[in-house]
């Protein structure tokens, strides 16, 4: 298996590390700065001292102020282990004094002798220069001269240097700390959620058993518990498919079964007669298996997925029902059953699916036919309720079923103990599959004294409703 890093663990590296390292680089440039400060604070004050060193060679002089500084003693004062100091002193009148004349001469205000700090290049190199202007004797009066001594950047750069360093590495090493402890903090908490991954991945696809949720993050529970109950579900619907399609492949069996034996049977006979009957019984058995299909495709048709293929257009329920129950008009005279019709005066509107109304109506009034008994009565009526719902009726003069069977018999393959009539059990639960489609609701009552069924199916009114509506609004009544 391929061994991702949890994407939620750099995410929050990431937002972590990312904004520190900003903050620390801010923060370097910003102690930097403030280091330079004081390192020029400190070195600056040095420089004034030299400057005023400078200014005690100068003598008073006509026409101007003399300076007595030898090459020797001004190696000394500016004698530096790690930078080059230039110096420069100028009479009032302009007249260079002594030092280096290249040095560029600083301007100074007119009046006062406030000593001047500003950055400089001199031969090139950036240097850090004071210029005052001081008298050249204490005497009141002393005429003053113009001193500028440079001084190269080296020893306030490095020592600005080593203040930000001083700021600074401690901090970064708190960012490597911190990151160090998240990132093993992190993969601490995140552990669960890679074994719940690890436990997901590593089971098979038929293991529908619920994920252990003992150690899962408090954050991640509900989630679990919802796939868990996904699981159960699923696990029910194939535990329904696979005893569905046992069922559907037994009840198969024992059909296709009889017809092998009645060919083999068919074949044996000599007698054009004998071969014409189990002809005819072949015809029999192949029907009762081509109804037998029929049933199981329409099932499957009507499953509650199919709620997209369902097409619901406004039709008169009264209307309908009757042009059904005429159909069956020929095949209740066989049986000499009276099939009549109990519709109201107006129109019933609904929004049903016609082909699937239809197969609703078929099979109940199948029913209705198929277990009454010979001479019976059936009839189909339409009416509105009290509540407002269409509600449609086929009642039969039959035996009632049994209380206790009146739920079971819309279970898939249920029939009836003793039940003689052919059938494979399957009609009521392709009535109760449609009936869900439309958002309908079935009931079944007897008549009087243990005689009689009455299947009624209530629909709601209207010609606009969508299934989801029909569903929704019987669900509010109900
Ligand atoms: N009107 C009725 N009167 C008496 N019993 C009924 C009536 N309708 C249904 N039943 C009983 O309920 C059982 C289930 O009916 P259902 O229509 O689901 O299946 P079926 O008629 O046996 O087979 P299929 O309709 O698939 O051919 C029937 O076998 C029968 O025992
Ligand atoms: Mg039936």
């Amino acid at each position: 298996m391929r061994k991702t890093e949890p994407r939620l663990q750099r995410k929050l590296l990431a937002w972590l590390l990312g904004p520190l390292l900003v903050l620390l680089v801010l923060d370097a440039v910003a102690a930097y700065w403030t280091s330079q400060r004081f390192a020029n604070l400190a070195y600056d004050r040095a420089l004034h001292e030299i400057a005023r060193e400078i200014v005690l060679h100068a003598r008073p002089g006509t026409p101007h102020p003399r300076l007595e500084l030898s090459e020797a003693a001004a190696s000394i004062l500016l004698m530096d282990a790690q930078d080059h100091l230039y110096y420069r002193v100028d009479a009032g009148d302009g007249t260079v004094l002594g030092g280096d004349a290249s040095l560029p001469k600083a301007s100074l205000p007119a009046r006062g002798t406030e000593p001047l700090f500003y950055q400089e290049t001199v031969h090139g190199q950036p240097v850090r220069m004071i210029a005052a202007r001081m008298p050249v004797d204490e005497a009141a009066g002393a005429p003053l001269v113009q001193v500028q001594v440079a001084e190269t950047l080296n020893k306030r750069t490095r020592l600005a240097l080593e203040m930000m360093a001083n700021v600074v590495l401690p901090q970064l090493l708190l960012i490597v700390a911190a990151t160090v402890l998240v990132w093993f903090g992190v993969s601490r908490g995140l552990e669960p959620l890679q074994r719940l991954r690890n436990a997901v991945s590593n089971r098979s696809h038929l293991d529908l058993s619920p994920i252990d949720t003992h150690d899962v993050p408090g954050e991640v529970r509900p989630l679990v518990d919802e796939v868990n109950e996904l699981m159960a579900r699923l696990g029910r619907t194939f535990d329904f498919q696979n005893r569905f399609v046992a069922d559907a492949a037994h009840q198969l069996k024992t059909p296709v079964s009889g017809l092998k034996a009645q060919i083999e049977l068919a074949l044996r006979e000599n007698d054009p007669e004998r071969v014409r009957h189990s002809l005819a019984q072949l015809y029999i058995s192949a029907d009762r298996l081509s109804r037998l299909v029929r049933q199981l495709l329409s099932l499957a048709r009507n499953e509650p997925g199919a709620l997209e293929s369902v097409q619901l257009q406004p039709l008169d329920l009264n209307a309908f029902a009757l042009e059904v129950s005429m159909d069956w008009v020929p095949h209740a005279l066989k049986r000499q059953i009276d099939l009549g019709f109990d519709g109201i005066e107006q129109p019933l509107m609904i929004a049903a699916d016609g082909d699937r109304l239809r197969e609703l109506i078929n099979n109940l009034i199948d029913n209705a036919i198929r277990y009454s008994h010979e001479g019976g009565r059936v009839t189909v009526g339409t009416s509105r309720t009290a509540e407002g719902l269409c509600k449609l009726a086929i009642s039969d003069d039959g035996p009632s079923i049994p209380v206790a069977e009146r739920k079971r018999i819309f279970e898939r393959f249920h029939r009836l103990l003793g039940t003689q009539q052919d059938g494979s059990g399957l009609g009521l639960a392709i009535v109760s599959e449609i009936a869900i489609l439309h958002g309908a609701r079935i009931t079944l009552e007897e008549d009087v004294d243990g005689i009689g069924n009455t299947f009624s199916v209530l629909f709601q009114p209207g010609a606009g409703t969508t299934p989801q509506d029909a569903i929704g609004s019987l669900e509010r009544t109900s």
